[in-house]
């Protein structure tokens, strides 16, 4: 297992809103030390647009493999480890690029234009429930339950089980936090254990029924000669759903909370021009996700970034300090739907290991904002305080709730 770096005291905020939105510090870090040593975890920090695609790109420099990492989600148990097989992420091209593809034929445009119906009838299930004219929790009726229940549904899991999915979805991949580490492992374990044991069955059924779903399509994949076996797919599951839940859901809620508090007359501007909801995610994805960050490990000793590094040395990028660089994006702090480069955010990262799901994860965050426009005509804020809504999350901060009020 890799030591994980605990990153929270890097950035020193002093609140949690200062956190889920922490464009002064980014402001700083650019302008001012844009490759920054940092002593108590000694790692290297980067955060200008150019750098940061480097540190995730040049896997010749930059590697996945290394001993130390500040990713701090991992579901931290036997049945949840990645198999060697298919254990991409920690891994570097050219042995990366044929475990990924293993898993990649799930994620073909073919795959992706045959499920939007399916992602479509399950974000139309979730806006339906939701009463116009009364609050209602946008991360409790939607931004929470849309992915996983999204992911219950392409796995090919029948719909009455996605709740008690979701379940084991949200503690497996819980964050680890100082002086919880034990208590969080253990119930870890526990639903590791009941995820497996649901899901096995299935699995193994689908051998000789295939449908149209992605532990079928993990199922036929064959590259030069390998294949997956059932236990190592239902493992594949568990790494699609630690990258692909949360992520989303972060960032569904992020996008509710900037068309209600970052500029409230973008909600009227969709409705009118729906053309414009693709380019309005993508600028979603540069301008409010935050503390989207990815390390490496210095292969050799080199001078990319402007100092001496050393091979072992840690170098964190920072995507979404690099998304709010001026020498990439003009006015890079003011969010615009129409700005004509949005889509070179490095939100889902560059590179060989660029998002498997980045497709998928556009498509659901476009699916679910089409519905909510298509049933509502004005949405409306509801007073809540922000400090207090916050959690600790693989991102940095998500919304526990965001009270709204929809309108027909
Ligand atoms: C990798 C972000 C949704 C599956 C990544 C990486 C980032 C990222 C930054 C690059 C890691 C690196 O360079 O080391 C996001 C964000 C999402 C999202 C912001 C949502 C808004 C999804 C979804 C899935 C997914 C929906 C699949 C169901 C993966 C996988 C990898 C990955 C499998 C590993 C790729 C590799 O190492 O080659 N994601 N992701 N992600 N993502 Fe996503």
């Amino acid at each position: 297992y890799q030591n994980i770096i605990a990153i929270e005291d890097i950035p020193a905020f002093r609140t949690s809103s200062e956190e889920f939105f922490p464009l002064e510090w980014y402001k700083r870090m650019l302008n001012d030390h844009p490759v920054y040593y940092h002593e108590a975890t000694n790692t290297w920090n980067v955060f200008r647009y150019e750098d940061v695609k480097q540190v995730l790109s040049n896997h010749q420099l930059f590697s996945s493999e290394g001993k130390r990492t500040a990713i701090s989600v991992g579901t931290g148990d036997k049945g949840g480890g990645i198999p060697e097989k298919i254990n991409f992420t920690l891994k570097d091209p050219p042995e990366s690029q044929k475990r990924r593809a293993l898993v990649s034929a799930a994620f073909t445009p073919r795959s992706l234009t045959s499920w939007e119906p399916r992602i479509r009838q399950v974000a139309n299930l979730l806006v339906e429930e939701i009463k116009a004219d009364e609050p209602v929790d946008l991360v409790q009726a939607l931004s929470a339950p849309l992915p996983a229940m999204v992911m219950a549904d392409l796995f090919g899991i029948p719909s009455e089980d996605s709740y008690l999915f979701k379940n084991w979805v949200d503690v497996l991949f819980q964050p680890f936090e100082k002086g919880n580490e034990q208590e969080t492992q253990r119930k870890k374990m526990e639903a590791g254990r009941a995820y497996f044991e649901y899901l096995y069955p299935f699995v193994v059924q689908k051998r000789s029924n295939p449908a149209d779903d992605i532990i079928t399509d993990l199922q036929q994949v064959e590259v030069e000669g390998e294949r997956l076996t059932d236990d190592e797919i239902v493992r594949t599951t568990m790494l699609l759903l630690g990258a692909g839940v949360e992520t989303t859901s972060h960032m569904l809620s992020s996008l509710f909370y900037s068309l209600l508090y970052d500029d409230d007359s973008l909600y009227g501007q969709l409705r009118d021009e729906p053309g414009l909801v693709p380019q309005t995610v993508e600028e979603m994805l540069r301008y409010r996700f935050h503390i989207s960050k990815r390390d490496r490990t210095v292969k050799q000793d080199n001078n990319a970034l402007g100092i001496e590094l050393k091979q072992g040395d840690v170098v964190i990028a920072w995507m979404s300090a690099a998304n709010m660089d001026e020498r990439m994006f003009a006015n890079p702090f003011t969010l615009d739907i129409r700005r004509g480069n949005s889509k070179k955010h490095l939100t889902f990262g560059n590179g060989p290991h660029f998002c498997l799901g980045g497709p998928l994860a556009r498509l659901e965050l476009d699916i679910a904002l089409s519905a909510f426009l298509q049933r509502f005509g004005k949405i409306e804020p509801v007073a809540f305080d922000l400090e207090r809504s916050l959690v600790r999350s693989a991102p940095g901060q998500s919304l526990t709730c965001l009270p709204l009020r929809a309108r027909e």
